[in-house]
């Protein structure tokens, strides 16, 4: 055998024993136990602290605010995609009737212009209307920075939610 295969396949041998250490040494214990996986992660992602209620959790105190989206465009749009993650409030804010919420229980609402841009800032890559075979799945664009944007007058900017109810716009 030629002298530089020989090298090689030395060379070779020594990389496989160093594979093989390696992966003894940094495979996690839980490896393997339920297929090409780590199964400890499972238990782990079980004790995560949980944020968000699910929309279905917020109805019993809102029914009235479903009732009204339902009756709009944004009927499928999910409570917190707007309000943030609620899962405290849908749990302990029952007691605190009127405006008398304490500030840990507060749930966000989004009154930025650029918030409801998020969704509907006009993007070319979005497939246009024309093609929305799909009951009103693809969202209506407008040019935020021209979309009713100011006063003419004083150059006070326009809030969406001043003309748009977000729960039914
Ligand atoms: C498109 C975003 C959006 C979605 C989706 C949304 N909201 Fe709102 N919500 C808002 C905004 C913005 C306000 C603030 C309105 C204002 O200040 O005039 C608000 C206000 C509220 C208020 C305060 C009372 C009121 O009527 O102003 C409650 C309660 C509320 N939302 C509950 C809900 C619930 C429950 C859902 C799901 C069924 C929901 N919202 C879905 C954007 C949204
Ligand atoms: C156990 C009853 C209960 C549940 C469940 C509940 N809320 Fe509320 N929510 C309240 C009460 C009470 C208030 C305060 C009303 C007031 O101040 O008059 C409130 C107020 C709000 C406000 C207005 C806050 C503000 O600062 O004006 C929003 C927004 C809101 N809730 C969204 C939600 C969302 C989203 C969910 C589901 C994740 C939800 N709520 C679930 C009872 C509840
Ligand atoms: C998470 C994405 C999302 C956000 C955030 C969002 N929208 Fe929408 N909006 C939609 C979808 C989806 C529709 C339904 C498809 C359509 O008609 O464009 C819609 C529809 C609309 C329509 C069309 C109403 C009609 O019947 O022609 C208006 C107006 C609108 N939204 C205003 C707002 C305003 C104002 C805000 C901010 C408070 C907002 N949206 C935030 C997704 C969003
Ligand atoms: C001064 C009032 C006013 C403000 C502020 C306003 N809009 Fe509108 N918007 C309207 C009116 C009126 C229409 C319907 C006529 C039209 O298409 O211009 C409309 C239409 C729309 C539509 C539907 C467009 C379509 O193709 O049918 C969307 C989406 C929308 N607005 C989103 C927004 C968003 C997002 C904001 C904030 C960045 C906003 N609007 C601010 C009054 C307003």
């Amino acid at each position: 055998m030629p002298q530089q295969i020989k090298r090689l396949i030395s060379v070779f041998a020594i990389l496989i024993v160093l594979f093989l250490i390696m992966r003894q040494v940094l495979k996690p214990d839980s490896f393997g136990e339920l297929g090409h996986y780590r199964s400890k992660a499972i238990q782990e992602n079980k004790m995560r602290e949980l944020h968000y209620a699910g929309s279905v959790n917020c109805l019993k105190c809102h029914e009235a605010i479903r009732t009204d989206k339902a009756q709009g465009s944004h009927a499928k749009l999910k409570c917190e995609v707007c309000h943030g993650p609620g899962l405290k409030h849908a749990l302990y804010a029952e007691k605190f009737k009127d405006g008398q919420l304490p500030d840990s229980l507060k749930m966000y609402k989004p009154s930025e212009r650029k918030e409801c841009a998020l969704c509907h800032q006009i993007n070319a890559a979005r497939i246009k209307m024309v093609f929305d075979t799909i009951n009103n799945s693809m969202i209506k664009q407008i040019n935020a920075m021209e979309h009713n944007y100011a006063d003419a007058d004083t150059k006070v900017e326009y809030k969406c939610i001043e003309c748009h109810n977000p729960h039914q716009p």
